[in-house]
């Protein structure tokens, strides 16, 4: 009996969570309206219609539609999906990546989530996408960009991860991507960095592994030390005019103190004529 009420309730937690999502795609196919067409042909952007809170949501169903030039071609138009080459998610409530897109647009190269609250990406994620070119995460809530993330992406040319809150990142992430030449990681708590064109990168992905390196392999500052002063960066500054400060300072004292003893406070008095004598008194009553 009990073992009937134990399984029902794991059916029921289960059927729970197997939520349907069904995405419609709104596709542009005009050349000069994509932003990114070097990368795709053909790009279709789900807003504001799809909302994932836990891992292994899958998406079930989808609809792609091109949207209409003028008002004579309202009527929707459906796009076969393997003409898709790029998907894109923008403000929706994405925690985390959605499951089974692939099933639906086999020929992606390009994907984008963007402004939709993502909160972690892992390898699994990305694995679907051998194919992927182009990869836009910007203006989410990522904060760790995990060891071979792209290990099933090695065509990757683009990676976009721009305004997160990323504070940690593994220094040989980016290693095995030969053709990436457009990286951008600013706006994050700990790298601030964007790098366009080959060489760039390379140097970037240089940098990152020499100061993992020294971090035990992780790209780590805490929250505070990506916003406060870089004290290391400014070492010799302060350390050149901190001495100097002291030096001016002992210099000064020493000299008050050979003053006061060369030149008691009567003889000094005595010296001078009658007119500042005069000013000095009223000055001390004043
Ligand atoms: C999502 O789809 C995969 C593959 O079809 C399946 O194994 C998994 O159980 C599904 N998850 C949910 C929550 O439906
Ligand atoms: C990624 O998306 C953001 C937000 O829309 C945009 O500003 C940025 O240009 C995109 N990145 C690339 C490489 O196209």
């Amino acid at each position: 009996m009990k073992n009937i009420v134990l399984s029902f309730l794991l059916i029921l937690a289960v059927s729970s969570m197997t939520l349907s999502h069904k995405i419609i795609g709104t596709c542009y196919k005009d050349k000069n309206s994509l932003r990114n067409s070097q990368y795709f042909t053909l790009e279709c952007s789900a807003s504001n219609s799809i909302n994932i809170y836990s891992r292994n949501e899958n998406i079930t169903s989808a609809e792609a539609y091109i949207a209409p030039n003028d008002i004579k071609e309202l009527k929707k138009k459906l796009v076969s999906f393997d003409k898709v080459d790029g998907f894109k998610f923008v403000m929706n409530e994405i925690r985390y990546f959605p499951k089974g897109i692939e099933r639906f647009f086999t020929n992606l190269v390009a994907l984008t989530v963007e402004y939709s609250n993502l909160q972690e990406i892992k390898q699994v994620d990305l694995k679907p996408f051998p194919k992927l070119i182009f990869l836009n995460l910007s203006v989410n809530m990522l904060k760790i960009i995990e060891k071979d993330l792209f290990k099933f992406n090695p065509l990757l040319q683009a990676i976009d991860l721009t305004n997160n809150i990323i504070k940690e990142i593994d220094g040989n992430v980016f290693e095995g991507l030969n053709s990436l030449n457009s990286l951008k990681i600013s706006m994050n708590l700990c790298v601030q960095v964007n790098a366009v064109g080959r060489k760039n990168v390379e140097n970037f992905i240089k940098e990152l592994k020499i100061f993992c390196k020294k971090k035990e392999q992780k790209f780590i500052l805490d929250e505070k030390k990506g916003t406060k002063f870089n004290w290391r960066k400014y070492f010799w500054i302060i350390l050149i005019s901190g001495t100097s400060a002291v030096v001016f300072l002992i210099y000064g004292l020493f000299k008050i103190l050979m003053t006061v003893k060369v030149a008691p406070k009567n003889e000094k008095l005595s010296v001078c004529d009658p007119q500042s004598q005069q000013e000095l008194k009223n000055n001390v009553w004043i």
